[in-house]
């Protein structure tokens, strides 16, 4: 058999509660009986009852009262209450109704009604005892799947970022810093713990499109003609059709949504579409900024690093152009945390 029930039982009058107690052990229940509403309220929660017997006229706290507070309250509020009342009439049934209590039985209590009354509510009990600790489990469960399932993705994520990054910069360290930067601007911007790591792990595959671009083209030490331009546009909806492929989950969206709308401009002559100011997506107009500033301060097959000082001059020339300028400001603003990120994860140097 399962645990041994407990009944807690509530009355100002001994005798009553002498009686109640014989009824309620003789039907193999264990019972704990108390003589006002503050010794239940205590009781409530040390002695844990799977259900209470108030009666209603005490003085001090009546029934109606210990009801309300048994209710109120998170710890107690699923402990099932009868209440025991000389008073048959409808407005204090209703009172004890509003109070919270499940049931009533008349005083003299009946022994065998009482005995129904208990089995029922106590069944009721058990199973909404089991249901809640049943969704706790649930919830468990689902939360470590949902770990399990994030990390993967996680995984998945860096290598594609690192796979793109390999072919024009060889450390990959662009980035990590790039996306560390953009995790720090979302934060700076107020978009919330949440989505700025959503930034911080999408952002990597901003670039995913460029394996998708010939080698003479992408690693051409100079300049591009128009021909081969055009073609490395593409970048940013190969990108996209790239990690259309996989299932959908909200860190794939916001990688998705990276990767094609990175080079937009906030004046519209960016592309692939040529959106206009916050028709950009923040997280893009983000990236943007993270992406230019790790670019021109680094070395790449086509041009030298430049300085700090040179990429923030140029930085500022483009607000309103391709930059929204309150993004420049944040960016300004976060400057030192930037450039403690980018010597942490500075390329190494062959000297
Ligand atoms: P990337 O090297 O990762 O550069 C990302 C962005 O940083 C560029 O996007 C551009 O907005 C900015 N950027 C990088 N270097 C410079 C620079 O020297 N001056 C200025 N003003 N901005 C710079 P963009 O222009 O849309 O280029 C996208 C990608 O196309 C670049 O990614 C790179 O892979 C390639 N690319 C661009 N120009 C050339 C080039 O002249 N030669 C070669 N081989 N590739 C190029
Ligand atoms: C990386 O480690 O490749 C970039 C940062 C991240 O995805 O967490
Ligand atoms: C957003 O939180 O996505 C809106 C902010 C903006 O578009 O600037
Ligand atoms: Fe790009
Ligand atoms: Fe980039």
């Amino acid at each position: 058999m399962a645990k041994q029930q407990r009944i807690l039982a509530v009355d100002d009058d001994e005798r009553n509660l002498k009686l109640m107690h014989a009824m309620v052990t003789r039907e193999g229940y264990d019972c704990k009986c108390v003589e006002d509403g503050a010794a239940a309220l205590v009781a409530a929660q040390e002695y844990n009852p799977d259900l209470m017997l108030v009666d209603v006229m005490m003085p001090q706290m009546d029934g109606f009262e210990l009801t309300r507070r048994i209710k109120s309250n998170d710890k107690t509020r699923n402990i099932p209450i009868i209440l025991v009342t000389a008073l048959a009439d409808r407005d204090s049934r209703l009172k004890g109704l509003e109070a919270g209590a499940e049931e009533f039985v008349n005083k003299p209590v009946d022994a065998m009604e009482l005995s129904i009354r208990l089995r029922n509510l106590l069944r009721l009990k058990e199973y909404s005892d089991f249901l809640v600790h049943h969704n706790e489990l649930l919830e468990v469960q689902v939360r470590a799947r949902t770990d399990a399932l994030w990390k993967t993705r996680l995984e998945v994520v860096r290598s594609l970022g690192r796979a793109a990054e390999f072919r024009d910069n060889e450390t990959g360290m662009h980035i990590v810093r790039m996306s560390k930067y953009s995790q720090l601007m979302a934060e700076a911007v107020g978009l919330g713990y949440e989505r700025a790591e959503l930034i911080l792990h999408a952002s990597p595959m901003h670039d995913i499109g460029k394996v998708g671009i010939p080698d003479p083209i992408l690693l051409k030490p100079g300049k591009l003609n128009a021909e081969e331009w055009e073609i490395m546009k593409t970048h940013t909806t190969i990108g996209y059709n790239i990690l259309s492929a996989e299932y959908s989950s909200e860190l794939m969206e916001t990688a998705k949504m990276i990767a094609v709308s990175h080079h937009e401009k906030w004046d519209g002559s960016g592309y692939p579409y040529g959106l206009k100011g916050k028709d950009i997506p923040i997280e893009a107009r983000i990236v943007a900024l993270a992406d230019v500033f790790d670019a021109l301060t680094s070395e790449r097959p086509y041009k030298k690093a430049w300085s700090v000082e040179d990429a923030m001059c140029e930085m500022n020339k483009q607000r309103d152009r391709h930059f929204d300028s309150g993004l420049v400001d944040v960016f300004e603003e976060i400057l030192p945390d930037v450039l403690s990120v980018r010597e942490l994860h500075a390329d190494e140097r062959v000297a």
